[in-house]
């Protein structure tokens, strides 16, 4: 025996876009469960990107989870790109007409979502199987924390269970999948020290892409590009501050990086990853479950953050008013963002990595393309636009 529940969405995780969609949802008048696999303190804690894009603190503002954001949110209105040892700086605001990324944890953002929570939403699921949503009985089959079976009938199933989760391996047969496995990795960790400059640094070098980020006035977030099979394990603190200093070191010598302890480390896969169509009957993939991109573009949450304001749309449309129309555009209007965000990604990858094996004629190839990108107003632009975000349609 199994308890039987109803609700409008049932939604199949709780990263950004489970529970983003969740509050979206909840605003609207619409009924909805969200359901997790991990424990809060987990999602909570999870350490994941932190470039938030100005559409996306647009919409987090719009639907009151902004306050916190705007109190700890950096406001970035430039970005560094360094290539030969020389640094050049990115005004976004001005290539942009006044847009800037702002850096804030996405678990933040999760911790920010959770807090506003005012509908179910349950941690610690397992089990969880999702059927019948090629007919019009969606459920959700599920075991609670206290072990209790339940199956929760749904009018629209949202899969947002990440890259790992299993709502599209249920439409395993419908989809088709695009992928780029890249020859590499990073290295990341989190230092308690202040960042020792203002803004992001994206920085090629003969020994390989690294990124000097942050996550507030006195924690700096670094990255290294590794061989993909790479271990932490070869990785002292030595080591990461050492490799971190002959990348980011700059000609004329007028830099210097500030270390300090590192508490976090890890290893991240590169990898662009599209499975189409997003909209399977009345299941609708959206986030990582539908999409991965290599970090480069900082997209990957922006992207979660797009699917779900235009599933939320599209969902009150059809319970709320019968109207079908938004759940039918809903495929192709995401990918249409996805796709402009695996090039972007895939571009910024391809300009600052080095190949595992020297192609001297690929290098010449990045440098002319950084050239343009920090020389000419039409290729700082085309970073910028896509950097910041474009606008959502
Ligand atoms: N049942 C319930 N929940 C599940 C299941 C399952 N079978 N499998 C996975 N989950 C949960 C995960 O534990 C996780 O909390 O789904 C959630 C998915 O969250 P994310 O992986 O954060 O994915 P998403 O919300 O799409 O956000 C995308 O995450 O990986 C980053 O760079 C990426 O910033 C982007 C963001
Ligand atoms: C981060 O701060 O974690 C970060 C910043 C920029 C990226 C990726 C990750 O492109």
């Amino acid at each position: 025996m199994s308890v039987r529940e109803r609700t409008q969405v049932g939604i199949v995780g709780a990263g950004p876009a489970g529970l983003l969609l969740g509050h979206l949802l909840t605003q609207a008048g619409i009924d909805n469960v969200v359901l997790e696999a991990r424990d809060r303190a987990y999602v909570e804690q999870r350490v994941r990107a932190g470039v938030l894009e100005q559409p996306t603190v647009d919409v987090l503002r719009a639907c009151g989870v902004g306050s916190r954001l705007d109190l700890e949110g950096l406001r970035h209105t430039g970005v560094e790109l360094q290539f030969d040892g020389g640094r050049h700086r990115l005004a976004l605001d001005e290539l942009t007409g006044g847009d800037a990324i702002t850096v804030y944890g996405q678990q933040e953002v999760v911790k920010d979502l959770i807090a506003a929570r005012t509908g179910p939403l349950e941690f610690s699921v397992s089990d969880v199987a999702v059927d019948g949503f090629d007919g019009d009985a969606p459920t959700i089959r599920y075991v609670r924390e206290d072990g209790e079976a339940a199956a929760l009938a749904c009018d629209l199933i949202a899969g947002c269970d990440g890259f790992h989760g299993i709502t599209r391996g249920a439409v395993a047969d419908a989809i088709t999948v695009f992928e780029r496995v890249y020859p590499f990795a990073w290295l990341g960790v989190l230092a308690q020290v202040a960042p020792s400059s203002e803004e992001l640094i994206y920085c090629r070098s003969e020994r390989g892409f690294a990124l000097h980020s942050m996550r507030s006035p006195e924690v700096t977030r670094l990255y290294l590009q590794v061989p993909p099979d790479e271990t932490i394990d070869g990785w002292s603190d030595d080591r990461i501050w050492t490799e971190l200093r002959e990348r980011l070191h700059v000609r004329d010598g007028s830099w210097e990086l500030q270390d300090g302890p590192i508490f976090d480390k890890g290893v991240t896969p590169m990898r662009s990853f599209v499975a189409e169509p997003m909209r399977h009957g009345r299941l609708f993939l959206a986030g990582d479950a539908a999409h991965i991109v290599p970090p480069t573009g900082a997209k990957g949450m922006n992207l979660a953050v797009h699917d779900v304001v235009v599933l939320a749309r599209a969902a009150e449309a059809f319970l709320a008013r019968g109207d079908a129309s938004g759940l039918d555009g809903y495929s192709e209007t995401c990918l249409r963002r996805v796709w402009r965000a695996q090039h972007f990604s895939w571009w910024m990858t391809s300009m600052f990595h080095n190949p595992p094996e020297q192609d001297p004629f690929e290098s010449q190839l990045q440098r002319s393309q950084l050239h343009w990108v920090t020389s000419t107003r039409t290729g700082g632009a085309a970073l910028a636009e896509n950097y910041v975000g474009l606008p959502h349609g």
